[in-house]
């Protein structure tokens, strides 16, 4: 008998990823021998730190293969704890804590938990775009609210009193912002967790970029706030950008013991537990890896700089200046096309690969990521001026 199956609406509505298709085809180039100058990546290009690697292959060596607890081990719960301490001023107990496969898998895990059909989910705009496919897949609604470049890309409270339903339940917040890079300060902060927390929203604050921070601005943690904040607030990190751990597949969630458990519970079923030996890294990496992220931060800052003095220059694009992160979001309406064209034509005509900023809900940019080196930045931003005159 033939097989039949269906795909549910939920999973057979996911847009397929266009980072991927840019991706691939500036791959595809490259292999031609053509030198493409890519932009497109959402990863550090260093190498993560030896003493973290090494700390791994030890702990394969001692024969460190076997699963940890659901929520992760132990040692790195506590190595999470003492971190969230140290650097975000927030006091949570291991059993507050749950290691995922990534960040990303925090907050799959998250929205799972959290929303029930209809249930809406605020997505402060230009946005990371896995935010609203993972609510879509989690049954939620999401609900994208994009913020004009006029205000600096930032979500106003008063904006986000006015798309508060009854059916609001998640307020994400993500700063240092991926697309964007901009950064909110402590005021702004404050003034939008207010309303969140007047309205009975739960906060999950994705602070994945946290430590990629410029021009003297200071990250901090909405849950830190007051107790009340940190009763509505899920804290979400992760280890891949801090310290070029993208392929190990792991980050963090902190928060209020029966959301925590209910991760732990539901993480048991889906994955049972995140990697052995990779978790034995991140211990290393969060008791000694700070100076190599300083060192990485330092990188990207200057990479930072570089791009956006040679973005000024070209005429007709404009940029809000990125302070964390390590992307910038130029807009290039001036050019009358569309951002997924004015990405495609880049790529065929000059081979330079950037993002199409409607994925991330704003036609009128485009994202490049300077986690490339700064030749790279030297040579692309050439060839864009050249792309851009062309037109
Ligand atoms: C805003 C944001 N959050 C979370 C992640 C996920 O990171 P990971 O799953 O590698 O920890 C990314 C990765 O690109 C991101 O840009």
């Amino acid at each position: 008998m033939e097989t039949t199956y269906t795909i549910n609406e939920r999973v057979a509505a996911i847009q397929p990823s266009l980072t991927l298709a840019i991706t691939s085809r500036a791959k595809e180039m490259a292999a031609t021998g053509c030198k493409v100058c890519s932009f497109a990546a959402g990863e550090p290009d260093f190498d993560t730190p030896e003493p973290i690697r090494n700390a791994a292959v030890q702990a394969l060596a001692r024969g460190e293969t076997r699963y940890t607890p659901e929520s992760g081990l132990l040692t790195l719960r506590q190595a999470v704890c003492a971190k969230l301490m140290r650097e975000n001023g927030l006091s949570y107990e291991p059993d507050q804590v749950v290691i995922s496969n990534g960040a990303k898998h925090s907050l799959s895990l998250l929205f799972t938990m959290l929303c029930r059909p209809g249930d809406e989910v605020i997505i402060p705009g230009p946005f990371w775009l896995s935010y609203p496919e993972m609510v879509n897949v989690a049954g939620g609604k999401p609900v994208p609210v994009v913020c004009a470049e006029s205000s600096g890309f930032k979500l106003s409270p008063e904006k986000l009193e006015s798309v508060i339903t009854p059916r609001s339940k998640v307020l994400i917040l993500n700063s240092p912002c991926n697309p964007t890079g901009i950064v909110y300060d402590e005021s702004e902060l404050r003034a939008l967790v207010e309303v969140a927390v007047r309205h009975g929203l739960l906060i999950v604050s994705d602070e994945i970029y946290e430590k990629m921070v410029y021009d003297g601005v200071r990250h901090v943690s909405p849950a830190s706030f007051s107790p009340e904040t940190y009763a509505h607030t899920v804290t979400v990190n992760g280890f891949s950008k801090a310290f070029a751990m993208t392929g190990w597949r792991l980050g963090y969630l902190a928060a209020p013991r029966p959301l925590a458990k209910a991760a732990g519970a539901l993480q048991s079923h889906l994955a049972s537990a995140p990697n052995t030996f990779a978790q034995h890294g991140a211990v290393q990496a969060l008791q000694g890896g700070d100076e190599a992220a300083r060192h990485m931060v330092s990188a990207f800052e200057k990479r930072r700089n570089t791009l956006l003095e040679r973005l000024n220059g070209i005429a007709g694009i404009t940029c809000v200046r990125p302070s964390g992160a390590f992307y910038a979001f130029p807009n290039i309406r001036q050019f009358k096309l569309d951002s997924i064209t004015f990405c495609q034509r880049l790529l065929e005509e000059k081979a330079v690969a950037a993002i199409p900023g409607k994925v991330f809900g704003s036609d009128d940019n485009i994202r490049l990521s300077y986690a490339c080196s700064l030749e790279i930045i030297q040579e692309g931003m050439d060839r864009l001026g050249r792309f851009v005159a062309s037109l």
